[in-house]
């Protein structure tokens, strides 16, 4: 008998015969009494983050489901996050009146009414036909920032018109320097609030079950060609335009690159790999608005970051996507924020699919935490109405979790309410 502490693994959600989604928890001993996520069409039935993740599953090819999962080599980065979550417990506090319920944060000196953001994915066009701008919509709607990645598949300006979208730009520093000085002009001239540079992915972390995926690069196995044809409803919703493109980037790639994955395969192999502390510091010097470094993983690159003029740092192991074997960005987040004190803005992200693991992450002392493939199972479930019910159920349990724990806001949340 297994008892997982705590969420679903691959493993623990597995399809039966039937096509079931079976979850193993505690309450189900050897397999009875059975429990299903669901994994249907009808929005309204996911109860979780996980029913969302089930329905994604159910919908998109095993090419994408597995770019979508994947971490990198042995995936120990991944299991980390998780691990490290699990290890934290909630002291709860008997007899306070939480009768009225807080979750609004202040982020980069604005307040937003839910302490999450929505974090930069790459290729959400193989989720979702104008999966940008589907997720900029959901974002903008309940008041949270959308980070968009250099490797997005919607036109910056686009995103950018969303109404009340606070807009940020993620960077990857690929190519010769007049590349990411244009994105970063670009991106000013659209009104971002924040420029976001990504440092982990300097180079391409090996998530080996997506790359047997593909023949040769840029060239899906036939096997997968043949999986995909079997989705007629992903290919309805999300090939109906053609394959999607890398719409801020396309121009920068060889004539002979521009298809879907030759592009892909083309900027991650043109990934500058002598950026470096100067280069940071010259972009920080070139972007006039908010600027945050995401991919920090050790307290003295926070504090580094903060002494080159950086506004804040997204604590990040890329979703178990880049270096396998590292902590997980929630072990090094007491030990930064001592670091940089309290007014230096720490986001963190890794594994984030509940309420409670937003409660750990604001207790250890972040700011925020950003939301990677919580939202993207939403979107790639149902749309832009999957990413608001993803939205919806965090911000449902992060608020019956206060009142579970005796906390009326999450200002209050410090590391007195948790145990190890
Ligand atoms: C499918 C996928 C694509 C991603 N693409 C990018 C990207 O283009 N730029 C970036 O900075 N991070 C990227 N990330 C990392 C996320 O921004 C975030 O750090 C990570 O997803 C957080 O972990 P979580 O998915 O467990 O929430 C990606 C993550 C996923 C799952």
């Amino acid at each position: 008998m297994r008892f997982p502490l705590r969420r679903l693994n691959r493993e623990d959600v597995e399809a039966d015969a039937t096509g079931a989604r079976l979850a193993r928890t505690p309450a189900a001993q050897n397999g009875t009494p059975e429990r299903r996520l669901y994994a249907g069409r009808k929005l309204s039935r996911a109860r979780t983050i996980a029913d969302l993740r089930a329905m994604a599953h159910r919908r998109l090819p095993a090419f994408a489901v597995e770019y979508l999962e994947g971490g990198s080599e042995e995936e120990a980065t991944l299991s980390r996050n998780l691990a490290a979550l699990a290890s934290w417990r909630l002291l709860p506090r008997a007899l306070v009146d939480v009768s009225r319920r807080d979750q609004s944060v202040a982020l980069l000196g604005r307040a937003m009414p839910l302490p999450f953001a929505i974090a930069p994915t790459g290729l959400n066009g193989l989720f979702w036909r104008k999966a940008d701008v589907l997720l900029a919509r959901a974002a903008a709607q309940a008041g949270v920032p959308f980070a968009q990645s250099t490797m997005s598949n919607d036109a910056m300006e686009e995103v950018a018109a969303v109404p009340g979208l606070r807009h940020w730009w993620q960077l990857y520093a690929f190519g010769e320097r007049p590349i990411r000085d244009a994105l970063v002009a670009r991106a000013e001239r659209a009104g971002c609030e924040a420029l976001v540079i990504t440092v982990d992915a300097q180079f391409y972390g090996d998530r080996e079950w997506e790359q047997r995926r593909f023949a040769h690069p840029g060239r899906l196995t036939m096997p997968s060609i043949l999986e995909s044809a079997l989705h007629p409803h992903w290919i309805a919703t999300t090939l109906s335009g053609g394959m999607p493109s890398f719409a801020n980037d396309v121009g920068y790639v060889p004539k002979d690159k521009r298809g879907f994955f030759d592009s892909a395969f083309w900027i991650r192999a043109n990934m500058d790999h002598s950026l470096d502390w100067n280069e940071a510091a010259r972009l920080r010097a070139l972007w006039p608005r908010k600027f945050l470094i995401k991919g920090i993983l050790n307290a003295n690159d926070a504090e580094r970051a903060q002494r080159i003029g950086a506004d804040g740092v997204v604590l990040s192991n890329h979703g178990g996507r880049q270096l396998d074997w590292t902590i997980s960005s929630l072990d090094v987040l007491p030990e930064a924020r001592r670091r940089v004190g309290s007014q230096f803005t720490l986001v963190v992200d890794g594994g984030m699919r509940r309420g409670t693991d937003v409660l750990k992450a604001l207790a250890l002392g972040a700011n925020a935490v950003f939301l990677g493939r919580a939202t993207l199972y939403g979107l790639a479930a149902a749309g832009e109405s999957g990413v608001t019910r993803a939205v919806d159920i965090m911000r449902e349990e992060i608020d019956r979790d206060l009142g579970l724990l005796g906390a009326a806001s999450v200002k209050e949340l410090d590391a007195s309410f948790l145990a190890r």
